[in-house]
């Protein structure tokens, strides 16, 4: 194959200029490059459609954008890189160019982001949140500015655990264990609990966001797994369709409730296709705490159970105040293994 990705991109190897870079157009590095000094405020997609390089079978994508954002901080290139150059302002639409223009106008102020997930506690697991503010692949030192974060553990009844701020400079990470904050008998129960983690983070000066969205990561006995943070709230409804599979794993729901007011809903399920008339969804109450947590396990009766095997089945969630975020959490029957996501 005219281009291994991955080797080539972690050696730096990718210099030879007679080498063909995108082997359906037959592209050389070099006319690569000759593209590059020609077009220098080019977009990386209106090169790619320009060219048509990286548009067949796609296999040189990554090589492809390694090179636009690298050779021009290199040698005779004029010193862009992908950032930096701009989309020429006769192709934005009529919109784009009048939020273009407004933007300028306005001061640039940092405002603060925020997230809400849940935090599973129970034996053999530890959930840590996680922060970085490193360079984006490819871009050399462009990282976004320092940042305090500043994060706060609840209980699933809403009683403050933890509280903790911290600052992270360009460049620098950030792990917290959460599940620490929670007494030793939680965390060795052999069932699921779950509390409550906020996060808030402030930029200290504007500049580019970054990969800076904290992420959730939970390690078990026999595997880790990650999500990153949302802001809870939106709305009432949710629907998530899962495909059962009650023997090899089990589900749960988590609801985390980050304002002030306690919350009421259902879960419900199985919520079939019009061909299973006769298999009704059950409710199932949930109650959430002000600054609260819950958990809930998909369980059905053995009949149910039987039926809806393999076959997708919705699960929906009814809330009486739309400040929630919910998670659906696949786990081993052992509990020794996670997959989380976010709906
Ligand atoms: S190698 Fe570039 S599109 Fe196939």
């Amino acid at each position: 194959m005219a281009n291994k990705i991955g080797d080539r991109i972690a050696d730096k190897s990718l210099t030879g200029e007679d080498e063909i870079i995108c082997g359906c157009i037959d592209l050389s590095i070099e006319q690569f490059r000759t593209e590059l000094k020609t077009h220098p405020s080019e977009s990386f997609d209106d090169l790619l459609a320009r060219t048509g390089a990286g548009k067949s079978c796609t296999a040189c994508l990554l090589d492809l954008e390694y090179l636009y954002t690298s050779l021009p901080n290199r040698g005779d290139m004029p010193a862009a890189n992908a950032l930096q150059r701009k989309q020429p302002a006769s192709t934005l639409t009529l919109k784009r160019r009048i939020y273009r223009f407004l933007d300028g106008l306005g001061l640039q102020v940092p405002y603060p982001l925020e997230g809400a997930a849940p935090i599973l506690i129970g034996a053999g697991i530890e959930q840590r949140l996680t922060v970085a503010n490193h360079s984006l692949m490819f871009e050399g030192n462009i990282a976004a500015p320092p940042i305090v974060y500043a994060v706060k553990v609840y209980d699933a009844q809403g009683n403050v655990r933890a509280r903790q701020r911290h600052r992270i400079e360009m460049g620098e990470s950030w792990r917290l264990n959460l599940t620490d904050m929670f007494p030793e008998e939680a965390r060795a129960n052999s069932f699921l609990t779950v509390g409550l983690m906020k996060v808030q983070w402030r930029f200290c000066a504007p500049g580019m966001r970054g990969n800076t969205r904290p992420q959730i990561e939970i390690n078990a006995r026999s595997g880790s797994c990650a999500v990153h943070t949302q802001r809870a709230g939106g709305l009432l409804e949710r629907q998530v369709t899962l495909i059962s599979h009650p023997t090899d794993q089990r589900v749960f729901l988590t609801i985390v409730n980050p304002t002030r007011r306690a919350m009421e809903g259902v879960f419900q399920y199985p919520v079939l296709d019009d061909d299973v008339e006769d298999i009704v969804p059950l409710s199932h109450q949930i109650s959430v705490a002000a600054k609260g947590a819950a958990i809930h396990e998909i369980t059905m009766d053995e009949m149910t159970a039987s039926r809806v095997v393999g076959r997708p089945m919705g699960v929906r969630a009814v809330l009486n105040n739309p400040g929630y975020k919910m998670h659906v959490v696949y786990a081993a029957p052992d509990l020794g293994r996670f997959s989380i996501d976010h709906l």
